[in-house]
């Protein structure tokens, strides 16, 4: 049996050794295409839970074929396994960014993100950045500021900033705490110095605010573990109450005081008016109706004489009355009149013996 080999084998295996070391960066090479660059310019843009992951590349190193992308994660916990499990997040896209909201990424976890290009069936080398939602991901303000005013004091409502699912970011960071700023904003526009306080809660008041002044508000979030804040909302002004003051009261007293004698005197002289326009329309004492002054055609008979105390009466042939007035019963005449008159067709209605006392 042989023990050991000959220099010409020694020499040929060592040469085997080496091309196939050679064989093997050559198919690395071809594979990766050392000349097509990986993307650079790595950066996670990110607010509450959403994580966008950005990159740049030179497109004009690929002339006229448009580059794409390809985006996978992995939990580093994955990492250490002998096949790590990578989720592909965008496959070939053109775009230079990619949405890993939707991918459900812990918060509390660590991930690793890599993206290659891809041009012409061919793929570059990976590059890849660390990303830990908690300490990486910033916070958004409160989603919603509302200001109120209770007499002297200055309420704020604070609504959370929320995660992708519209859900409270206090879920996620359960220290999360509001920093606000608040000054007087007085007339004549100058601002005053800020006055700045933290709250835990979502509903606080500002009792120590003067009354009537304009108060301006802004507020951003913070966590203070890994030192996160947020922008400041636009500010937000309102205008405080108080107590009034007595002269005001007396003012107010006084006015509302001469309206409503105003409101009466006006009531007295429109009933007044109301009852001699009624009076005139529906009682004439001193006038005839307005269709016997009108009514100039029918040749009327003034006749006096009856007695003494009665009254002059207008007397006016038949048929004028009865076109102008229908209404007029010959049978409610005064028991005072005879027959003979009515008779000659002369109608007198009972209101004429009252009307014709003024002519
Ligand atoms: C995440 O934010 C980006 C802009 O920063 C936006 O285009 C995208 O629609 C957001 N994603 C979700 C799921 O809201
Ligand atoms: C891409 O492939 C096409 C043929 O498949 C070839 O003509 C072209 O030159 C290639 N472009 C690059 C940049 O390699
Ligand atoms: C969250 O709220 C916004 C507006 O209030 C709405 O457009 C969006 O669809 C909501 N998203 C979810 C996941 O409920
Ligand atoms: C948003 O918060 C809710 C409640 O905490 C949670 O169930 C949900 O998974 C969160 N969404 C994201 C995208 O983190
Ligand atoms: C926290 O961040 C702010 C800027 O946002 C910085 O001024 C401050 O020094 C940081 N504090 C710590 C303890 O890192």
């Amino acid at each position: 049996p042989r023990t050991f080999w000959s220099i010409e084998e020694m020499v040929s295996a060592r040469l085997f050794v080496n091309s196939s070391w050679i064989s093997l960066l050559l198919w690395l090479h071809t594979e990766t295409e050392a000349g097509l660059t990986p993307p650079h310019d790595l950066f996670m843009l990110t607010l509450n839970t959403n994580y966008t992951l950005t990159w740049d590349w030179d497109q004009s190193a690929a002339g006229s074929d448009s580059a794409t992308f390809t985006v996978q994660y992995a939990g580093n916990h994955q990492l250490k396994k002998r096949n790590p499990k990578w989720t592909t997040v965008c496959a070939e896209t053109s775009g230079r960014s990619c949405d890993l909201t939707r991918s459900g990424l812990n918060y509390l976890g660590l991930y690793t993100v890599r993206v290659q290009t891809n041009l012409n069936g061919s793929h570059s080398v990976w590059k890849s950045i660390q990303f830990c939602p908690d300490k990486d991901a910033a916070i958004g303000p409160p989603s919603k500021v509302r200001l109120g005013v209770s007499g002297s004091t200055l309420d704020i409502f604070i609504t959370d900033p929320q995660n992708s699912s519209n859900n409270s970011m206090k879920e996620q960071l359960h220290k999360l705490y509001y920093e606000i700023v608040y000054w007087e904003q007085p007339e004549d526009g100058k601002g005053s110095m800020t006055m700045t306080m933290t709250t835990d809660v979502t509903i606080l008041t500002l009792s120590e605010v003067e009354p009537w002044t304009r108060y301006c508000v802004q507020i951003r979030s913070r966590d203070d573990f890994y030192n996160k804040s947020s922008t400041f909302t636009p500010p937000l002004c309102i205008q405080t109450e108080g107590v009034v003051p007595w002269w005001k009261i007396f003012l107010f007293f006084l006015l509302s005081l001469v309206s409503c004698f105003l409101v009466v005197l006006l009531f007295l002289y429109g009933s007044h008016h109301c009852f001699h326009v009624c009076k005139a329309t529906f009682l004439p004492n001193e006038k005839l109706p307005s269709y016997f002054k009108e009514d100039g055609d029918y040749p009327c008979l003034i006749v006096s004489e009856l007695d003494q105390c009665d009254p002059v009466m207008i007397v006016c042939p038949e048929s004028a009355l009865l076109e102008t007035n229908p209404a007029v019963d010959s049978a409610a005449l005064p028991a005072g009149l005879d027959q003979d008159r009515r008779s000659f067709g002369v109608h007198l209605a009972p209101f004429l013996l009252r009307s014709a006392g003024g002519i």
